[in-house]
């Protein structure tokens, strides 16, 4: 089988495609997928070019390329009730494995959820990492509620698209902030107000949010608290010194941290299903074409998600 492997930090030109032996099913809690779809995330490229060293190994990387999973069952250990072969999934890898870019995995069935019939596969596979992003820190850290004024820093990234449908679904006002080129795919979204970051800066605003939700992470609580309400709070993605420092401080500063989240994911898959939620695939390559999707993804300029077509 082919996977997508790396020994080494760096550009996209250390990704290689190898031809592996399919993995050997565990005894417990697993299950063989023939995977269909995966996508990628910034933190993909973040990972091949070391950023994150410290846990993805000082000298080598020891995490594999790609998190989202969409595929079939092929095997499953005897344990394995809650699933049936032949059942078309979707999951996301823990952030120290990683290896959705194969063609058959071996997974721990605790990460997993059936993709009902009628769901395109190429669209499931934009949601896990991105959307369970999105929900982790509206609705689990942001304890988003109807009538809540939220505002969505990136909202045509990969995580923030789905911030702008996971808000509106769930009754707030949503207002995006993007470059001007994306302002009619953030209300096609389900922006209420978007505002572009080329005419206008949100920080001289005179608003007031339940949640800054800073996807792209260019401010700070600090830079942004006027704009908060009485129990306003401030969600930023990246771990920096600043929003450590923020942390530590600041009880209405957040961050959120993505990890595997069945719950978020069957929620997501519902809203798919109830037509309030959509993958925007900006673009779709082969894993063969693994090189120039990462070169494509590392501008940062994807509208929604870049997906990896897997299986023939
Ligand atoms: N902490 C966590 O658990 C976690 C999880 C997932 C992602 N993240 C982080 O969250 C960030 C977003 O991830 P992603 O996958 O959504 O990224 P992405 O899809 O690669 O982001 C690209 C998008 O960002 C927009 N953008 C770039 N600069 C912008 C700016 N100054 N203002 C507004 N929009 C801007 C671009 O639109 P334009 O071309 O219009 O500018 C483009 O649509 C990354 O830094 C990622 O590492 C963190």
């Amino acid at each position: 089988m082919k996977q997508v492997v790396y020994n080494q930090y760096g550009n996209s030109d250390v990704l290689k495609v190898e031809h592996k032996d399919r993995p050997a099913l565990k005894r417990r809690n697993s299950m063989l997928i023939k995977v269909s779809y995966s996508s990628l995330n910034a933190i993909d490229w973040k990972n091949r070019k070391g950023h994150f060293k410290l846990f993805t190994g000082l000298f080598k990387p020891k995490t594999k390329q790609g998190f989202d999973v969409v595929g079939i069952i092929e095997d499953k250990s005897k344990d394995v009730s809650e699933f049936s072969i032949g059942d078309q999934v979707i999951g996301q890898l823990g952030n120290f494995d990683g290896g959705a870019l194969s063609e058959y995995l071996v997974v721990n069935t605790k990460e997993f959820v059936k993709i009902p019939k009628g769901i395109q596969l190429n669209q499931a596979a934009g949601i896990p990492m991105a959307g369970t992003t999105a929900w982790m820190a509206l609705m689990e850290l942001g304890n988003l509620k109807k009538g809540d004024k939220v505002l969505i820093n990136g909202g045509s990234s990969g995580v923030g698209h789905f911030a702008i449908q996971i808000a509106k679904a769930y009754g707030a006002h949503v207002t995006s902030v993007s470059s001007s080129k994306n302002l009619t795919f953030c209300t096609q979204m389900g922006a209420d107000t978007v505002i572009s970051y080329q005419e206008e800066n949100f920080l001289d605003k005179e608003a007031q949010f339940d949640i800054i939700f800073d996807v792209v992470f260019n401010s700070s609580y600090k830079k942004t608290k006027h704009l908060l309400g009485t129990n306003g709070i401030y969600i930023g993605t990246t771990p920096s010194k600043t929003m450590v420092f923020e942390l530590l401080r600041y009880q209405k500063a957040k961050f959120v941290a993505v990890q595997p989240n069945k719950n978020a994911l069957q929620s997501l898959i519902h809203l798919m299903e109830e037509n309030k939620l959509k993958v925007n695939i900006d673009k779709e390559y082969l894993l063969d074409d693994i090189i120039p999707a990462h070169q494509y993804l590392e501008k940062s300029r994807t509208k929604g998600k870049v997906i990896i077509k897997i299986a023939k």
